[in-house]
């Protein structure tokens, strides 16, 4: 389907695990925003070489809003200068989001925001209930940070993976679009 309004979505997916939960929703999450129109990247960050900032202030200054680092972030850059909509997907590694994600997120301090950025949405996966606190903390400071839209959120613990029922939801949340 062709939708005049679609938009440019960037998911980012942090699990090692290529056919695990994560990569599941962030899948379903894919399917359900092409068939409304819209155009979307899926990237699997946590196989990218991307170390953490270094706080070395090259961006702010003789940078000019570009990372001295040059690894597999600078992939993801010009993705995230054209995003619209930027869906963080997660396992939950010790109450919080992966560090192969938390990199990549960290590293956006160059662009300050991203330029087209208007929505954002997560997806997380854990294996206990009510260990998404830290995950979802972060997730809202950011988007407040950057002044964009929160779509929504779905997580699946162990008994909610790969079911209807989440795939349920992220059918919703896509379609908030
Ligand atoms: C290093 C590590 C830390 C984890 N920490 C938590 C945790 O704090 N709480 C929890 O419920 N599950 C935890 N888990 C389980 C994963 O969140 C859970 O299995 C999740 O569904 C994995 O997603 P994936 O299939 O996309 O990799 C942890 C797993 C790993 C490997």
């Amino acid at each position: 389907m062709n939708n005049i309004t679609g938009m440019n979505i960037l998911i980012l997916q942090g699990s090692p695990r290529a056919n695990g939960n994560t990569a599941w929703m962030a899948e379903e999450y894919r399917k359900a925003a092409e068939a409304a129109g819209h155009k979307v990247a899926l990237v699997d960050v946590s196989h990218k070489k991307i170390a953490g900032c270094m706080a070395c202030g090259y961006c702010r200054g003789k940078g000019n809003g570009a990372c001295i680092q040059k690894d597999d972030m600078q992939e993801l850059y010009p993705l995230l200068a054209e995003a619209e909509v930027l869906v963080l997907a997660s396992p939950i590694y010790y109450f919080t989001m992966s560090a192969q994600l938390q990199a990549p997120i960290q590293r956006i301090y160059c662009m300050n925001k991203p330029g087209k950025l208007k929505k954002m949405a997560l997806l997380a996966s854990s294996y206990s209930p009510n260990v998404y606190d830290g995950a979802i903390g972060e997730y809202r400071g950011i988007l407040n940070y950057w002044g964009v839209e929160d779509t929504g959120i779905v997580t699946a613990k162990n008994d909610e993976q790969k079911t209807d029922a989440t795939r349920g939801r992220i059918l919703e949340l896509a379609g908030k679009l």
